[in-house]
This record gives C-alpha cells, sequence and structure tokens, in this order.
C-alpha cells in the first residue's frame, strides 16, 4: 500500500518546515527527513540571517552587495523578489518565538563579508538551532503536518512507475528506504517539494552535516528536471583546523566584528594584498581563495583568524557557542589566535526553480539548497541562503494553493522491485568510493581549477559510476548506497558545468582561464 498524502516535503530544514507550515492550513502534509528531522544544514547555520532593517541601509544596497558577490551572475528579479521579502521573514520567525538578540527594543544587527551594511539578524553564533527549533515546534503541534525522521528517499515517483506506465515527467511522491525496517516504502502526493539540502559533503573537507549529499539535485535530475551553475561551489574561508573535529565553522561574523587573518609564519595581515579596500570583509570567494594562497605559497597547514584584540567580555558574549566549543579543544580565542582553512560550505547551484518554486516537471516544486533560483549567481552573498530558504518556502506552499484544483490524485503506483537484488557482501565498496570521490573532487575541482584537472575527475567519475550502477543493480539498498550514488551524480553535474565553463567568474576560477567573459551565462544541463 502507499503511504498517500495531500504533499510530501522533502526536507525538515528551513526550506521545507516553512513550506509544509505554509501549506498546513488547507492541506495535510507529510515531511521526510534521512536520519533525525534535526539533520540537516540549517541546525548549524551560525552567522544569521540577512535583512534590511537598519534605518541606513536600503534594499537596493543589499540587491547591490548581493549582485557584486555573485559576479553578475544573478536574475536581477529574484534578488529583488528575496531581498523585498525579508522583513516579512523575519517578523514571521519573531511570531514564531525565534529569540533573536536584541539592543533595546531592536533586532540587533552584525555584519559578515561583502555586506555594505550591518544587516545580519542572529541568535548569538548559533542562528540556525534556534531557528530549526522553532520552525520544529509549530510543525509539530500542527495536526495536519506528520513529521517522519529516517526515510531515505531514493528516488522520485515518476510516470514510469505508474501501473498503467506513462512516459510523463509528472511527479507523485517519492520511494524512501525505511531505515527502521530496511523496506522501501511508496509516500504518494498530488504535489511534492523538494527541500533536501545540499551537496556539500561530494568534497573531503566541507562544513556540511554528514546528510548533504546532494539527493533531492540528483534526484530531481535523475527525473528530468533541468539543473544550472553546478559548478559554483562555494568555500568558507575559515573551517577550524583540528586533527579530530574536521567541520566545526568560525563564523564570519567573527570577521565581521573585527577578526583579523593573518600568516602564522611571518604574523603578516596578508588581506591587504589581495583586497586592499574590503580587507577581511571581502566576499567569500576572494577571503578562501587569499587563506588557499597564503596555505599552498607558504607550505602552511593552516593560516590564523585572530580576535584576541578584543575585549574578552566582548568576544565571549558575542561567540557563546565557538568560544565553549574552542575552549574544550584547549584553543582560547580571547587570548590568541585560531588556526583555519577553507572548507566546502554552500552549494550555489541546484535544480532551477522560477520565483513559485516551480521545477520543470509538473507536480514537483523545490526550494532552499538544492535549487538554482538565481538569488546566489556565482557567489553567495553571507547569510542569504536561510533568507532564501523562506522565501522561497513559502512561494512553494502559495503556488501549490493557487493551482490545487488543477493537481490530480495519484494514481496507483508499482511497488518498489526487490525481485533480483539480495543483501550486500561488499560494503567495503561503498566506503572506499564515498572516500576516493570526495578526495579527487577535493583535490581535481576544489578553489583553484584547472582543464586537466577537471578531465581527470571526470575520467574517475565515469569508472566510479560504473562500478556504483553495477553494484546498485544487484544489492538491496542503504541509505549509504543511496548517497554515494547521489554524490556521483552530483560530482558528474559539477564537472560537467565546470568543463562548461571557459572563464573564471566569482566560485569558478581555472587558471585556464583568467579572464571573465563580458556576458553573464548561466550554465544550464538539460538531462
Ligand atoms: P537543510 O537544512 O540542509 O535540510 C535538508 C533536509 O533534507 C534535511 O531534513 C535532510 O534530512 C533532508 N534530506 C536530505 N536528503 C534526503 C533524502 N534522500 N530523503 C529524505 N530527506 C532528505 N546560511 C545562512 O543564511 N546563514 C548562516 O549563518 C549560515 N551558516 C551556515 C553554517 C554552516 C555550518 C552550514 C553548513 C551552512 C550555513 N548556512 C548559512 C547555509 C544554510 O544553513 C543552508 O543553506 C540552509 O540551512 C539549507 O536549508 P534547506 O532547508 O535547504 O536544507
Ligand atoms: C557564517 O556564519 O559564516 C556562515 C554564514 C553563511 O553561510 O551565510
Amino acid at each position: 500500500m502507499a503511504d498517500n498524502h495531500d504533499v510530501l516535503v522533502i526536507g525538515s530544514g528551513a526550506a521545507g518546515l516553512t513550506a509544509a507550515l505554509g501549506l498546513s492550513q488547507h492541506r495535510r502534509v507529510l515531511v521526510l527527513a534521512k536520519g533525525k528531522l534535526t539533520s540537516g544544514s540549517t541546525a548549524w547555520a551560525q552567522g544569521g540571517i540577512a535583512a534590511v532593517l537598519d534605518a541606513g541601509d536600503t534594499f537596493e544596497h543589499h540587491v547591490q552587495d548581493t549582485m557584486i558577490a555573485g559576479a553578475g551572475l544573478n536574475d536581477r528579479k529574484t534578488v529583488e523578489f528575496v531581498i523585498e521579502r525579508a522583513p516579512q521573514a523575519i517578523d514571521r520567525l519573531c511570531e514564531l518565538g525565534v529569540p533573536f538578540n536584541r539592543e533595546k527594543n531592536d533586532l540587533h544587527l552584525t555584519r559578515e563579508g561583502g555586506h555594505s551594511h550591518r544587516r545580519i539578524v542572529h541568535v548569538n553564533d548559533a542562528t540556525g538551532w534556534a531557528v530549526q527549533a522553532a520552525l520544529l515546534k509549530a510543525a509539530e503541534e500542527h495536526p495536519n503536518i506528520t513529521l517522519l525522521p529516517r526515510q531515505s528517499c531514493i528516488d522520485l515517483i515518476t510516470g514510469r512507475n505508474q501501473r498503467d506506465y506513462s512516459g510523463s515527467g509528472r511527479i507523485w511522491g517519492a520511494y524512501a528506504l525505511d531505515e527502521h525496517s530496511g523496506k522501501v516504502v511508496r509516500h504518494t502526493a498530488r504535489a511534492t517539494v523538494l527541500a533536501a539540502g545540499g551537496a556539500g559533503r561530494v568534497y573531503l573537507f566541507s562544513t556540511a552535516p554528514r546528510g548533504a549529499t546532494g539527493d533531492g539535485i540528483a534526484m530531481a535530475w535523475r527525473a528530468g528536471a533541468r539543473v544550472s551553475n553546478m559548478e559554483m561551489m562555494q568555500f568558507h574561508p575559515t573551517c577550524l583546523y583540528n586533527l579530530e573535529v574536521k567541520n566545526f565553522l568560525i563564523t564570519e561574523a567573527v570577521r565581521g566584528e573585527g577578526g583579523r587573518l593573518l600568516n602564522p609564519a611571518t604574523g603578516e595581515r596578508y588581506m591587504a594584498k589581495y583586497d586592499a579596500e574590503r580587507m577581511e570583509l571581502a566576499p567569500r570567494d576572494i577571503v578562501a581563495r587569499a587563506n588557499d594562497d597564503q596555505i599552498k605559497r607558504h607550505g602552511l597547514d593552516y593560516v590564523h583568524l585572530d580576535i584576541s584584540h578584543k575585549p574578552p567580555e566582548f568576544v565571549k558574549q558575542h561567540f557563546p557557542t565557538i568560544y565553549e566549543k574552542l575552549l574544550s579543544l584547549g584553543i582560547d580565542m580571547t587570548t590568541g589566535p585560531i588556526p583555519v582553512v577553507p572548507a566546502q560550505h554552500y552549494t550555489c547551484g541546484g535544480i532551477k526553480v522560477g520565483l513559485d518554486a516551480r521545477t520543470d516537471l509538473p507536480g514537483l516544486w523545490a526550494a532552499g539548497e538544492c535549487t538554482e533560483s538565481g538569488l546566489h549567481g556565482a557567489n553567495r552573498l553571507a547569510s542569504n541562503s536561510l533568507l532564501e530558504c523562506f522565501v522561497f518556502g513559502e512561494a512553494a506552499a502559495k503556488d501549490i494553493h493557487e493551482c490545487w484544483d488543477q493537481l490530480d490524485e495519484p494514481p496507483e503506483i508499482l511497488p518498489w522491485d526487490e525481485s533480483r537484488v539480495t543483501d550486500s557482501d561488499e560494503e567495503v565498496v561503498i566506503k572506499q568510493n564515498w572516500t576516493e570521490i570526495r578526495r579527487f573532487m577535493w583535490n581535481y575541482v576544489g578553489i583553484v581549477r584547472t582543464t586537466k584537472r577537471l578531465e581527470r575527475a571526470a575520467h574517475r567519475i565515469r569508472l566510479l559510476r560504473e562500478e556504483v550502477e553495477d553494484y546498485y543493480g544487484h544489492f538491496r539498498v542503504t541509505t549509504d548506497l543511496i548517497e554515494l550514488r547521489n554524490l556521483i551524480e552530483c560530482a558528474d553535474l559539477i564537472v560537467r558545468s565546470a568543463l562548461h565553463r571557459r572563464e573564471s567568474r566569482g566560485l569558478h576560477f581555472t587558471l585556464d582561464h583568467l579572464e571573465t567573459d563580458p556576458l553573464a551565462r548561466d550554465t544550464v544541463l538539460v538531462p
């Protein structure tokens, strides 16, 4: 029996829960998560949410900052659409009880790289956790929302899975591995919203959580949706360098509040060489490349981020989570520098969506980090992504609501066919390939690229894909296998997009094409 709801939402982060809450007044919504309900990037967000709330700031300033960071690849209409809705999004979060920091009655605004004004609303240095908790509480309390963790979606259900086969691209929900029972279930719905997050774990070093394996992007691509700008992978300049804790972010707000980047060997404050005007507050691609350059040029393991010139109370008050975490690792940020390295942080590309969050496929909407909406262009401006989740989660809900009467009930869907697979006796293949893919993506498709390295990566992807498809065809699915298959799909999309772009722009920096073309063009891949 298929489990049928009005709307299926895949993902319980900021985008998925916003869509679910927006729909819940009129529809029965099922929200799925892989692993725990808090497993996405949302819960990990530190810095905050960008919104024009200061009297000296304007929407136009925020639009300009976003377009400058995005190196002109942004879609101005989308940028305006999102930025103009930011203050309302913050109001709604306040209504849900998110305890944003305040100064007297006003929201406290911090500053991050690329922003010409203070405009980041935050909850200390753990904004994401507070937002995730408030959204989850509201969803849990709503009678029309069912939250179902530990469901690893494998593929979207399309016309090909109907009992009366139809070649249509219409989406009717998804097949998911129930992690409790090990069985594959059918979750069918009249409308499906993909909000499955980014693909950061395709890289060896990433600030993103374990489950950020690009499942949403890969599923939409396999079902026939276009994907764009996948070469635009954002690297955060300051991830903690620690041999045990590999993916702890040191928020950009540390630099926003005066933190300096120093060469540990010479003590030089080197950002002046890379961006003399904006220094540590240059957009992320510039600062990440500067850190990478210092590390490679001087044979370092890391660079230093130092805010110890500020009063200890100021540092502890602004960054309590980071302060405590570092102290537990023997680093006191009030008295000395923090060792940091760049790490993958955000997937700017993804499933192509319009302002109504519609994808190319009837019945499928998408929102959040798994999408390419035109907001970020060639490089996301700090703290614009949670904002995108709220605006597009809401847009998906509104559009589904408006076209509800045109959405048919799902037809009869074939059950998952397990007749030709057995239990795997070679789990080692999955482990080996997981590591291999992440290592060559880091080495060949990282911050600085060349055509030759991209071609080497493409060659390895072809070999791995063959091996994994063979494995997938013979053995029962596990979450690790589902993720590996998606990592390969995303790696392929990233490398193909990177090979397409014969210029350097924003996050795509290649030594073989250092110039930027006069005309900014999206890289759009068509299945
Ligand atoms: P996520 O929050 O990642 O949620 C994805 C959901 O999809 C999860 O529930 C997951 O379980 C589910 N899922 C995934 N695959 C499957 C599957 N196969 N089947 C079922 N469910 C699935 N942005 C900002 O704007 N400000 C910040 O300060 C900020 N700080 C950040 C700090 C860190 C360390 C990181 C990693 C990111 C940060 N970002 C920040 C980026 C931002 O957090 C993310 O872009 C945003 O939270 C993405 O939200 P989302 O709803 O699209 O996806
Ligand atoms: C950070 O706090 O540095 C992350 C902000 C973001 O990714 O937008």
